[in-house]
């Protein structure tokens, strides 16, 4: 059976809340991990946040694939909806305290996003977006800024985790040297939440996941902007551009010939 796209929006709202309400009810488990890297950190939260997000996602639509950060490595069973959750995008932020992270839920019909939610839960903030509706932030509509040059442009941008080498300064240094002023916040989907909301112009990160992008970059192109992966690598990992309608193609010229 086919639903509409403000059907399924309502369920990946509904799973996005739960899923951030869970995390917030238990701020005292910051430090409850379940291992810790330099660069990384698995987090009980994030097992258990995703485990709410897709027990809201089955009882609604029982036979719909889910792809979800924290069982990626499990194959997908056969379906053409596929739901892909972010259960904590920014764990490190979230383990140290800091306000910038999020609970993300895309669906995909075909491989195309028709709806997404992104709920900031220590922000207060929920964005949300239909293939065919405004860009939502609290219920109103959002949209990108205006800014057209480059060289005044603020561009959000992050250390791939799996190098935080050359590989990942090479990318910082471009970013820093062709906006007015970079800026590393740690939560990929929130970073594009605060492009579609005309907060941030660009972001730009070298090796960023499905997961961490899937429902963000409907809610940045229903804002008016645009979203692409510049290069795509095995295990759901990609270089990916997303800012406002203006400064696309100049940032994608800067960028791609480092890729
Ligand atoms: C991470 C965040 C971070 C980005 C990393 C992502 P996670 O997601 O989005 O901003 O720099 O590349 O992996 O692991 O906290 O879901």
């Amino acid at each position: 059976m086919m639903y509409t796209p403000t059907q399924l929006q309502a369920i990946a709202t509904l799973a996005a809340r739960r899923a951030g309400e869970h995390v917030l009810a238990n701020l005292h488990r910051r430090g409850d991990v379940n291992s810790i890297l330099r660069t990384d950190i698995k987090h009980k939260l994030d097992v258990e946040a995703q485990e709410v997000a897709t027990s809201v996602i089955l009882s609604a639509f029982p036979d719909h694939a889910i792809l979800g950060e924290e069982t990626c490595d499990a194959p997908l069973p056969e379906s053409d909806t596929v739901w892909i959750i972010d259960p904590i995008d920014g764990t490190i932020n979230f383990f140290h305290g800091l306000p910038l992270w999020c609970c993300s839920v895309a669906v995909q019909y075909k491989e195309k996003t028709i709806a997404g939610a992104v709920f900031i839960p220590e922000m207060h903030q929920l964005y949300e977006a239909t293939c065919d509706g405004p860009a939502l932030c609290n219920g109103a509509p959002i949209h990108v800024s205006n800014t057209d040059q480059l060289d005044l442009a603020m561009l959000a941008t992050g250390a791939d985790k799996w190098d935080l080498g050359a590989h990942s300064f090479k990318f910082m240094r471009r970013v820093s040297e062709i906006a007015q002023r970079p800026r590393i916040l740690g939560a990929a989907a929130v970073d594009m939440c605060l492009v579609a909301a005309g907060r941030l112009d660009g972001y730009f990160e070298s090796g960023i996941y499905l997961w961490d992008v899937a429902a963000a970059s409907l809610i940045v192109e229903r804002a008016g902007g645009r979203c692409e992966a510049l290069k795509t690598y095995d295990g759901y990992r990609m270089a990916y551009l997303a800012t406002n309608s203006h400064l696309y193609d100049a940032c994608r010229d800067a960028l791609l010939p480092l890729l």
